[in-house]
């Protein structure tokens, strides 16, 4: 529920009116994303990418998840429901440690606010 409310406050921060994460990809067909097309652009870029600061350094662009862009992240880690996706259910690997408890609730309620 938490990553609901963060969702929510993003969308809120982006000047979405609406806070029903099932017209998201209405509001975002209107133009006002970044210009990455297909909705989810506007929400990656508020939500996502301050996530993965740590992360592109591997996986912007060799090594799948693509995470530098919406439009760069593969279809894949795209695929709801959220809760499975590897993107909010991988853990440590590489020797790196992984996102947060917390921080995966925002990527799975993320992927489930896409069109
Ligand atoms: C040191 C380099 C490195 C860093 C930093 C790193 N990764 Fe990875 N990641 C990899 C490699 C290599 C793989 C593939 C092998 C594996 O799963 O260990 C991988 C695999 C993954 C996968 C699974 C892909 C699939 O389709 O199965 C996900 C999801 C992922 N990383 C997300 C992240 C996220 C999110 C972060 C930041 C919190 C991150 N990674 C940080 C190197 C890295």
């Amino acid at each position: 529920m938490k990553g609901i409310k963060l969702l929510c406050l993003a969308l809120g921060l982006a000047a979405f009116s609406a806070c029903d994460v099932g017209e998201v990809g209405d509001e975002d067909g209107n133009g006002s994303g970044n210009g990455n097309g297909m909705g989810g652009g506007q929400t990656f870029t508020s939500m996502i990418s301050p996530l993965v600061t740590g992360c592109v350094g591997c996986h912007g662009g060799g090594t799948a998840p693509n995470l530098t862009s919406f439009s760069a992240l593969e279809a894949k880690y795209k695929m709801k429901p959220g809760a499975s996706n590897v993107l909010a259910t991988k853990g440590d690997h590489q020797s790196i440690t992984y996102l947060t408890t917390e921080q995966r609730a925002t990527v799975a309620a993320w992927i489930d606010s896409l069109p």
